[in-house]
């Protein structure tokens, strides 16, 4: 049985202040929770989120990273240097950053690489825009993306990766893909990843949903086969709109 996986994705709110109390307040609300529970936080926010997550079962994580390891990259920070504070997850190839700042497939593949080589665990970001939903492309779409991000991995890394199926059109929208539809296409996720690595691999792999999830529609999505929890933007800036996501099955 694959675990739960329940990640927030804070993207860019947050000051440290507001991180340290979200975490203080959220902590007892979630201690008892069967899901991994990782906060993907600002840059500027981790060390103050390592320090005031530590000895709770809250994970910490980015939401990008550079794949050099080192060097003149004005801005950018890289796997070795998020690793080096104790940063466990980070978030790779999030359509934000496709779309507004030129991540690519080849980018993706490259990051998720170099995450391993500095063990930190990357979760990938995979989904369709609606005009590729109406032509019918989604699932070769989604396919495609998961065939690049992961070329080259070992099956052992792949074991090891999350993916998040995240459909564009449902990106802080408030608009859902139907618990259905999210399954089908992790399905079909799963079914690439069988085709290519084998059902060992694929039967192991956390597939979560994100897009517009809440409270109200956690429990119908978490519960569906193939969805193994999810990656959760906005919803994920309130502590106890966060916990009771987290605490979808209680
Ligand atoms: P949302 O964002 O929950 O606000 O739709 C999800 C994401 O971008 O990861």
């Amino acid at each position: 049985m694959r675990k739960k996986v329940i990640a927030g994705n804070w993207k860019m709110n947050m000051l440290p202040n507001e991180a340290i109390e979200y975490i203080q307040a959220f902590e007892p609300m979630v201690k008892d929770s069967k899901a991994e529970i990782i906060l993907c936080v600002p840059y500027i926010d981790l060390f103050y989120c390592l320090m005031n997550a530590q000895g709770t079962n809250i994970k910490i994580g980015a939401q990008n990273m550079h794949f050099e390891e080192t060097g003149a990259y004005t801005g950018e920070v890289s796997a070795k240097m998020l690793k080096s504070i104790g940063v466990e997850y980070v978030i790779i190839g999030h359509s934000e950053r496709r779309q507004y700042f030129n991540e690519t497939d080849q980018t993706v593949n490259k990051k998720i690489k170099v995450a391993f080589e500095n063990e930190l665990k990357p979760i990938v970001c995979v989904g369709e825009t609606l005009e590729q939903r109406e032509n019918g492309e989604t699932e070769k779409i989604i396919t495609s993306q998961t065939r690049l991000a992961l070329d080259g991995l070992t099956a052992e890394q792949i074991k090891n990766t999350i993916i998040a199926y995240e459909p564009i059109w449902a990106i802080g929208t408030g608009k859902t893909a139907t618990s259905e539809d999210a399954n089908n296409s992790i399905k079909a996720i799963r079914e690439e990843l069988k085709k290519l690595y084998g059902e060992n691999v694929s039967e192991e792999v956390i597939i979560q949903y994100g897009g517009s999830v809440k409270s109200s529609n956690a429990k119908e999505l978490f519960e569906s086969s193939d969805i193994d929890g999810g990656l959760v933007g906005g919803a994920s800036l309130k502590p106890e709109e966060f916990s009771k996501i987290v605490n979808y099955d209680k």
